[in-house]
């Protein structure tokens, strides 16, 4: 330092110490006078008034009731009844505690209150997000989200803990029912419509379960192995797509590891990946009770620890006082939760209702069923039916309709509709007789079904009843009286547990029930209709040829059984199309090999809620995951993603590209354009799919030294609107350099490879229409 800087240097020291006294002087001046408040004060000056205990609360939920046996999402009794958890308050800086609930398909907190016998507090159940994922519709998606917003805000509730995004890895991950697609790109725009839907209505949104989250085995416990490029390319993607198309108020990190860490305890994944590079400016809270630390889980970035235990405060306290957790990092975790309390309903002091328009969300819901379900299979035009066709109903599924999952996933509705419901209240006539024998089962069966002791049970999927028997003398005489025969095959789902493998096979009874009915009806000349009330994938291929049509309902909310009667009447024509491939068989999914994983030490112990022990699973099969497998190695698969069946015909006409090569310096390279004519005799709606193939596609690292590219890849999707018969739909997509890339691990960068690219229109993976290619000159690539 010279001699000639001293001075001046110290003038400044001086000049600061002496703004800092006079700073401390008005604030605590200030004090005296004006209270500090949120909303009133700034963030900064909220912070500098909080105790080191005040912020270490803000940090952590108010906990959770535990019911025996174990904890109980949705028990809490604090401000909104069976919400899964809340914050805590601090009224003398006029904080308000804020109230998460689930879910996915819709709000879940307690239809009844122990404080009041007169009221209700049900929810609209809409259908499963594997149902949403199929409907391809972002708009209707973006509807949902407005009504689910509209409900939570009008229950006091001010984050809902949802939508959930994760990848369909293998048809068994148990949770499937709650996530999307196979492919990120559906997963990602969906999200961001719901998002966008219920956010404009003021309540905030959680996207979960950031990351690598796809089955529930030892979920807790689990270490997901897998490479940067599989990472960014399938499992982030479309939590990106969904935080830079959307602006959700929160992430939710995941129970499981990520090479090593957990998620909740990430500093790459919650601050460099999510904040820096995707630019998310919202709060980051834990799974229930996730992750270990609470101190290494403040300094990844992750804000607050839900639902929030006593242990966590002193764990804190004790990290800041030795200095291994500065105390600046705590107070960035505090003013991202005030940042999030100032948007709040609980902040503006919303004065909500307890009565939102239950009616009108019905009516959405039933909507909403109609545009994911999926005709899979229709010989001989068996599907739609006259109204005045009497049905022999079968299978316990068409009288005891699953709506929806268990678990977090799962909505307290005031109602649903059973198949059967629907079908009379159309006025299609049943068999009385028939339809007393099968309650008289289900009710048996109930009783009969095996108590499990797992303290989560009450929160988990029940076992399958088992199927009422049809003899083939039966069958002939139902033959003879009805005209068609439609058998509900189910399955429930649920958090906490994978599948088992059976779940995916019929059973003996099923296969048995498919087998003298569909001889019988045949016999007669009539026809068998399977439907499929599932949450997820099932066999197919073995018993396929027996049924004539195939319906995949998934489980459509509490509108199921009105939806499902419309499409079987035609009174709407089916337009879902499958947002995951159903293959032929378990073995065919490249992550069969290892799933779900193994145990890493066979002595350690399990813990004594979840089960869960200290696992891996590796992520072998790398980006080659769903269609993009199957279409790589061209396995052949039951029904290929993308495909879905209708009651009219679609033509793809005047299909052109904008140039022959990639001009990278226009804000959209390339704009393809075509027109979707119906050409066929009913109303309906197409799904366009947007496939590309990059250069080198369809091969991998070992075979050519290059990166591995699928044959190609889903870029874009349009649904049309309703088209009556003969009339068209101009449909345009643009083509960016995003669309062109690829994860390229040794440059950690996204690049368009030069070469020739080519465009699949298409209305399936399977299925395209026509292909069109042009050429990109020179590499792009782009920074993280
Ligand atoms: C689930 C989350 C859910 C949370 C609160 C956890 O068990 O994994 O998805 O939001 O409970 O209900």
């Amino acid at each position: 330092m010279s001699f000639t800087t001293r001075p001046f240097s110290n003038v400044k020291k001086l000049t600061t110490s002496i703004t800092a006294a006079l700073s401390v002087f008005f604030v605590v001046n200030s004090h005296a006078h004006v209270p500090v408040q949120l909303g009133k004060s700034s963030v900064e000056e909220v912070i500098s008034a909080m105790t080191l205990t005040e912020k270490v609360k803000l940090v952590r939920g108010t906990g959770m009731a535990f019911a025996t046996g174990g904890p109980q999402v949705g028990m809490t009794k604090d401000k909104v009844h069976g919400a899964a958890g809340t914050s805590f308050a601090i009224p003398r800086l006029g904080i308000p505690s804020i109230v998460f609930a689930d879910g996915p398909a819709g709000v879940r907190i307690s239809p009844t209150r122990d404080d009041d016998k007169i009221n209700s507090y049900h929810a609209t159940a809409f259908p499963i997000a594997t149902l949403l994922g199929s409907s391809w519709n972002v708009s209707i998606m973006e509807a949902m989200g407005k009504a689910v917003g509209e409900e939570a805000k009008e229950y006091g509730i001010d984050v809902l803990l949802a939508p959930a995004l994760n990848i369909h890895r293998h048809a068994m991950g148990g949770r499937n029912f709650e996530y999307y697609s196979e492919d990120p790109l559906i997963s990602g725009k969906m999200a961001a419509a719901y998002v966008n839907g219920v956010q404009e209505k003021g309540v905030g949104t959680t996207l979960k379960h950031f990351v690598a989250n796809n089955h529930e085995w030892n979920r807790d416990k689990i270490d997901v192995e897998l490479d940067q490029k599989t990472f960014r390319e399938i499992y982030l993607r479309g939590f990106e797509i969904a935080t830079k198309e959307s602006k959700p108020w929160a992430v939710m990190s995941s129970y499981n590891k990520v090479n090593g860490e957990y998620t909740s305890e990430s500093e790459f994944i919650l601050t460099e990946i999510l904040r820096k590079q995707w630019g998310f400016d919202g709060i980051v809270m834990t799974d229930w009770f996730g992750g270990e630390s609470a101190v290494k889980q403040m300094q990844a970035g992750n804000d607050l620890l839900m639902p929030g235990a006593d242990h966590q405060n002193p764990q804190i306290i004790a990290a800041i006082k030795s200095g291994q957790l500065d105390e600046s990092i705590l107070d960035r975790n505090v003013t991202n939760i005030l940042t999030v309390i100032l948007k709040s309903q609980a902040f503006k002091q919303y004065p909500y209702s307890n009565k939102p328009d239950l009616k009108a969300h019905a009516a959405l819901a039933k909507e909403v069923a109609l545009e994911g379900i999926v005709l899979l299979k229709n010989n001989h035009k068996s599907l739609p039916v006259k109204s005045d066709v009497s049905i022999a109903l079968l299978g316990n599924s068409s009288y005891e309709t699953a709506i929806g999952g268990t678990g977090s996933g799962d909505v307290n509705e005031a109602y649903s509709v059973s198949i059967e419901q629907g079908l009379l209240s159309a006025g299609l006539t049943l068999n009385n007789s028939l339809t007393t024998a099968y309650k008289q089962h289900i009710k048996i069966e109930k009783e009969n079904q095996p108590i499990s002791h797992h303290p989560l049970a009450d929160m988990m999927p029940k076992a399958a009843l088992k199927e009422y028997e049809i003899t083939a003398d039966k069958a002939e005489q139902l033959a003879k009286k009805h005209d068609i025969a439609v058998i509900t095959l189910g399955r429930n789902s649920g958090e906490f547990v994978d599948r088992e493998r059976q779940d995916f096979y019929l059973t003996k009874e099923e296969n048995n029930l498919i087998n003298v009915v569909s001889n019988a009806f045949n016999d007669a000349g009539k026809s068998l209709v399977v439907v499929l009330n599932v949450g997820g994938v099932i066999e197919t291929t073995n018993w396929q040829d027996k049924a004539d049509a195939i319906l995949l309902t998934h489980l459509s909310g509490q509108e199921a059984g009105n939806a499902i009667t419309d499409i079987i009447l035609g009174k709407t024509t089916p337009s879902g199309k499958l947002a995951s491939t159903w293959p032929v068989a378990l073995e065919d999914y490249p992550a069969d090999k290892g799933f779900p994983g193994f145990i890493i030490d066979e002595k350690s112990e399990a813990n004594s809620i979840t089960g869960s022990r200290p696992s891996k699973v590796v992520y072998h099969e790398g980006v080659l995951t769903g269609y993009r497998h199957f279409d790589t190695k061209a396995q052949a698969v039951a029904y290929p993603f993308g495909f879905g069946l209708s009651y009219t015909d679609f033509s793809y006409q005047n299909v052109t590209l904008s140039d022959i090569s990639f001009n990278e310096t226009l804000a959209t390279g390339i704009t393809v354009e075509l027109t979707v004519k119906n050409t066929g005799a009913v109303a309906g709606k197409e799904v366009v799919q947007l496939y590309i193939s990059a250069p080198n596609n369809g091969t991998n690292k070992a075979e050519n030294g290059h990166e591995t590219k699928p044959k190609k890849e889903l870029r874009g999707f349009v649904k049309t609107r309703l088209l009556a018969p003969g009339e068209s739909e101009n449909i345009s997509f643009k083509i960016d350099a995003n669309s062109l890339s690829s994860f390229n691990i040794d440059k950690n960068s996204w690049v368009a490879e030069a070469g020739k690219y080519t465009v699949h229109l298409a209305e399936s993976s399977n299925n395209v229409h026509s292909s069109q290619s042009f050429i990109l000159k020179s590499s792009l690539s782009k920074k993280l």
